[in-house]
């Protein structure tokens, strides 16, 4: 090989390796999203983090999703989330303790993570989208190989829903979870979004006496002005998601209120774990670390003592294994306090509660009819519910 071409070969080997690395870290932020819950994984709770590069507003979604953008139009998420930022005087003294200026608050921030979506054009703009919009609980849907393409088509171009094979729906199902869309089926993840937002895990903004989350009932909260569940009949909003309880490709005995039990269980479980690892983030024992354990300490009375105590032919291994897990917690907070020295035991006990949480979230609730008889769950009627 002479000289130059060995050259040449170098060259285009550095190329290539530069450009799968280019593939690698484009694709980076896709793939964080489908590796959210990697068993080793045992991450610090933050505000949602829905890639701005692919979001597309709601203005996308409203041609086939009236009523749902409709139902969202008349929530606080959708304009009192983003409103605050901009006119609550309350805001400026949050930003302030946290050394944001003014002009900064509802454009570039902490905050706007949590009361709007940021996005980013293809000509590389930043801008902030008003409130907490549909991807931010559904997840960004935009790109060539984003789920927004894909999720609702039956097959060839004319099949309808009611013809649609098995495979292809798992398949279309399968490909929409990996471009990262939180879909009724991953009521883990959906709730999880939930508590990252309404659990305030930002110590320096507790201290700022934002507000910092009162418990957080799941079925509750859900089933209030949040409810937008047209999705297989426009003529009443149904208490939960109509593509969930529809027996197409999946065993009937999906009922409303078995699903309300699992939203119930799943919420507890969930907070439980949002509340252990917020805790871990503490830097020393303060009104912050006393919030969160008085949270952990709610939640977890509930499932220990109100529900697993009280049950006697209920199978609920995952609710043992969540207890379990928390237990060696509160050991060491009775013994010692709060430590930063403790930060693994607590998020250890967190992904032991995920995955709890997270097998229950799998259930259709058909099997626990004895927790109706404890009095847990909220009765309706909720409050705020749009009806179109
Ligand atoms: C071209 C029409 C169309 C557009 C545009 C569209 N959707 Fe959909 N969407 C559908 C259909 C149809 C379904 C029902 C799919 C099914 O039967 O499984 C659906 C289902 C959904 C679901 C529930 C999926 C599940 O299985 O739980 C969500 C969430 C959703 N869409 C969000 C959005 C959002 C957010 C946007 C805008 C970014 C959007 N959609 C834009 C047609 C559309
Ligand atoms: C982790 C998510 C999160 C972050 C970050 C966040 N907020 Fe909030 N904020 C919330 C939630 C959730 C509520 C509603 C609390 C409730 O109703 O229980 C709220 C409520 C508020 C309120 C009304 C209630 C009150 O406490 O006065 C204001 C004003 C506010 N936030 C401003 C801000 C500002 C300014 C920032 C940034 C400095 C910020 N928030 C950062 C989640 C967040
Ligand atoms: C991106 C952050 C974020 C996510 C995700 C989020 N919220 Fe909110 N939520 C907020 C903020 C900010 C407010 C505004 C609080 C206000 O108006 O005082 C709010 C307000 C609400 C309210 C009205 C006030 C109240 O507490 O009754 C309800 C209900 C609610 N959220 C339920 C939910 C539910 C259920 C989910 C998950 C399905 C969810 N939220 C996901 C940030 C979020
Ligand atoms: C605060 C979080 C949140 C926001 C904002 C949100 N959704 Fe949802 N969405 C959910 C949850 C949670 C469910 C599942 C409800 C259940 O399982 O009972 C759901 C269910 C759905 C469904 C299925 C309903 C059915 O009948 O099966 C569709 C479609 C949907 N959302 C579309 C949208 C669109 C479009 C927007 C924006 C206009 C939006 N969502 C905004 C949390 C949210």
């Amino acid at each position: 090989m002479s000289p130059k071409s060995r050259l040449n070969v170098t060259l285009l080997l550095t190329l290539s390796i530069l450009i799968l690395l280019i593939a690698v870290c484009v694709s980076y932020p896709q793939r964080r999203a489908s590796a959210q819950d990697a068993p080793n994984e045992l991450e610090a709770v933050q505000p949602p983090v829905v890639n701005p590069m692919r979001v597309e507003g709601h203005a996308k979604c409203i041609d086939c999703h009236k009523l749902e953008v409709k139902a969202w139009l008349a929530s606080k998420h959708a304009t009192r989330a983003f409103d605050l930022l901009r006119t609550s005087p309350r805001s400026r003294k949050y930003a302030k303790h946290l050394g944001i200026r003014p002009s900064d608050i509802a454009k570039k921030s902490v905050c706007v993570n949590c009361h709007a979506t940021p996005m980013i054009d293809e000509a590389g703009r930043r801008s902030v989208l008003s409130g907490v919009s549909c991807e931010s609980c559904h997840n960004a849907a935009g790109g060539e190989d984003g789920w927004l393409n894909r999720h609702a088509s039956y097959g060839p171009r004319g099949t309808r829903r009611e013809q649609e094979s098995d495979s292809h729906y798992q398949a279309r199902a399968a490909a929409c979870e990996t471009a990262g869309q939180l879909r009724t089926e991953n009521l883990y993840q959906l709730a999880k979004r939930c508590f990252a937002c309404h659990v305030v895990s930002d110590e320096k903004l507790v201290e700022a006496e934002h507000d910092h989350g009162d418990r957080f009932e799941l079925v509750t909260k859900m089933l209030g002005e949040v409810r937008h569940n047209f999705s297989q009949d426009t003529a009443t909003n149904a208490e939960v998601a109509t593509l969930w309880t529809d027996s197409l490709h999946y065993a009937a005995g999906r009922t409303s209120t078995g699903r309300k039990r699992v939203v119930f269980i799943v919420g507890q479980l969930v907070d439980l774990g949002t509340s252990l690892r917020s805790l871990a983030t503490g830097t020393e024992e303060n009104d912050f670390t006393d919030l969160m354990i008085d949270r952990i300490d709610e939640a977890f009375g509930l499932l220990a003592e109100d529900l697993l105590e009280e049950v006697e032919d209920t199978e609920l291994p995952e609710i043992e294994q969540a207890v379990e897990a928390v237990d060696p917690v509160f050991e060491k907070l009775d013994d010692d306090g709060f430590s930063t020295d403790d930060k693994q035991l607590y998020l250890e006990a967190a992904l032991q509660v995920g995955r709890a949480a997270q097998a229950f979230a799998a259930r259709d609730g058909s099997k626990l009819e004895e927790i109706d008889d404890l009095d847990l769950l909220p009765e309706g009627p909720f409050a705020g519910v749009y009806q179109p």
